[in-house]
């Protein structure tokens, strides 16, 4: 079989359906919000067997490692946010890191940069996190066996699920990526054949991977049979990644970033994710706006959120990445309102500013990641983004191992000082470095009202995470809609550079489109953003409210 791989799917990565306005969803006791019915269901079956949202949640991840490969996972990385009934929030980083013999100009072959290296290619795999991470959060949080948690995803590996429509066809594209991997191949494939959907699809290397988990914990994944098996492959295809590196990663521990929108607190992952930083910064420029009256989707809307987007995408480039690498990272004045103040004064309501000629530049992203939220019966609530980078990562299964590994060293910047007119970023912060992680836009956010859990928000889209997140919220803070509605609102995207606005083709009048382009937008229609999974807290009648994002098909909620 011939297989071509065309640049347009890897960076496109899930297929993309019309976006159906869905039901409302709501619970009383306990509701999982993930981009596959199954798995959110195995979350609130969890709960119903007396776990909390974190015992949920762990569950839950490891049966989107199942349903959902193109980006659950145990090959890849993430971010948690964790907000306690009771208690400090916190937040879990299981990024990958890079191994130990990584280096700045790494991607450079005879000088010149190497897409193929970046993101295709053994040394395109990070040191995997999620396994450690959802352990400490388990650890801290969990209140289930260990092995109880893992066991539903093995039972979905060994007894097999159906291929969906939406799986089959996203996998026939995919395959080309594979071809050089025969154990890919093996898992993705019968014989060779593509799956059709209604395909029982059993996945035994990973079940036998998953058991490890159950039995071991990290030390079933990062030492004994699959880390040799990982690194087997790796000395096979001159990758980088040693038994040291796996045996070295750890999970950390870190204090959230906290913001203030016209008076509900933001709770969002801090650096190594640019996410919660640059959210919180667009709101507190937003906040001095009175977007309720300009209407939701209106032209003043849209304009002020592309200004405020704009700006704080400059600062994403030029400041952030690794703060155990970089001490100078000034969080503290990127979070604060003054500088909100200062950055709102340059903006004009008629005009659309230039973005800057980049003596900085940016990286292409993947928009391929899953978010899933989830509130437990007490209202401990955990926001999980986690990812593979590309679309099923770098397309490479090690042999026995079952599972893909991402290719998130691609997130590191290209090199040093190397910027060209096509997205490539040379900035200091976010080059790659031994043990470092890579800069991420994940951004899993809670928001508490009057002390009290209010909205659980994320979504999978590479860059437009931060401000698909930004307008899920605004679109409840500030238009008074239900999570379907927030979910299911059109979406804006900028990044500073390219100095364009993407919007959802269908979601806006034209008669607003043009007014945009009056003011000096260059406008760039695109089919959809995100896949939001939304969750509000009714705290005067008690019922949480569920938003599944339609733009790809197979999410679903789990009701209790
Ligand atoms: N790989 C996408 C992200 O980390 O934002």
């Amino acid at each position: 079989m011939i297989y071509r791989i065309t640049l347009a799917f890897l960076l496109s990565a899930f297929t993309i359906t019309s976006v159906v306005a869905a039901p409302s969803i709501q619970a009383r006791r306990g509701l999982v919000v993930s981009a596959n019915t199954i798995s959110s269901e195995i979350g609130v079956d969890i709960m119903k067997q007396g776990g909390n949202a974190m015992d949920a949640a762990v569950a839950t991840a490891f049966a989107l490692a199942v349903t959902h490969p193109t980006a659950g996972n145990i090959g890849g990385g993430g971010f948690l946010v964790y907000r306690p009934d009771k208690g400090a929030p916190i937040t879990y980083d299981f990024r990958e890191m890079a191994p130990a013999s990584a280096f700045p100009e790494m991607w450079l072959v005879d000088g010149e940069y190497n897409f193929e290296k970046h993101h295709l290619s053994h040394w395109s795999v990070g040191v995997p996190g999620t396994v450690a991470g959802l352990y400490l959060a388990w650890e801290d949080h969990g209140t289930l066996p260990w092995k109880d948690l893992v066991q539903p995803a093995i039972n979905l590996a060994k007894g097999g699920i159906e291929v969906s429509t939406h799986l089959a066809e996203s996998l026939q594209k995919a395959l080309p990526r594979m071809q050089d991997y025969p154990a890919s191949l093996k898992k993705f494939t019968t014989d060779g054949i593509p799956f059709e959907p209604g395909h029982l699809w059993k996945q035994s290397d990973l079940a036998a991977s998953l058991r490890r988990i159950a039995n071991s914990g990290p030390n079933g994944f990062y030492k004994g049979k699959t880390a040799e098996l990982i690194v087997a492959d790796m000395k096979a295809n001159d990758g980088l990644i040693t038994l040291e590196d796996l045996a070295n990663y750890r999970a950390k521990k870190r204090q959230p970033v906290f913001g203030n929108y016209r008076g509900y607190k933001i709770i969002s992952m801090p650096p190594p994710s640019s996410g919660g930083t640059i959210l919180i910064e667009m709101l507190n420029i937003l906040e001095g706006f009175p977007l309720a009256d300009y209407g939701s989707g209106s032209a003043d809307t849209l304009h002020l959120m592309t200004e405020a987007m704009r700006r704080a995408f400059e600062d994403r480039a030029r400041y952030l990445g690794d703060p155990d690498y970089d001490e100078s990272i000034p969080l503290d004045r990127l979070l604060s309102k003054s500088h909100a103040d200062s950055l709102r004064t340059t903006i004009n309501l008629n005009k659309a500013s230039a973005s800057q000629p980049p003596s900085v530049n940016q990286q292409k992203e993947s928009p391929e990641t899953t978010h899933f939220s989830i509130v437990d019966q007490h209202r401990n609530a955990v926001a999980l983004t986690y990812t593979l980078e590309f679309s099923y990562g770098s397309g490479i299964v090690a042999p026995g191992t079952g599972f893909l590994l991402n290719n998130e060293m691609g997130d590191f910047n290209a090199g040093p000082g190397i910027t060209t007119d096509q997205g490539l970023i040379g900035t200091p912060s976010n080059l790659a470095g031994p043990s470092k992680r890579m800069l991420s836009s994940m951004t899993p956010t809670i928001l508490e009202k009057d002390d009290q859990l209010f909205m659980v928000t994320g979504t999978p889209g590479g860059r437009t995470i931060i401000n698909t997140v930004m307008q899920t919220i605004i679109n409840v803070v500030d238009y008074g809609m239900n999570a379907q509605e927030a979910v299911d609102a059109g979406r804006i995207h900028h990044q500073w550079l390219p100095d364009q606005l993407n919007y959802e083709n269908g979601r806006f009048p034209e008669e607003i489109l043009n007014e945009l382009r009056e003011r000096g937008h260059l406008l760039k229609a695109q089919n959809s953003q995100g896949v939001a999974e939304v969750i509000i807290n009714n705290i005067e009648a008690d019922i949480l409210k569920g938003g599944v994002d339609q733009r790809i098909p197979d999410g679903g909620a789990g009701i209790w």
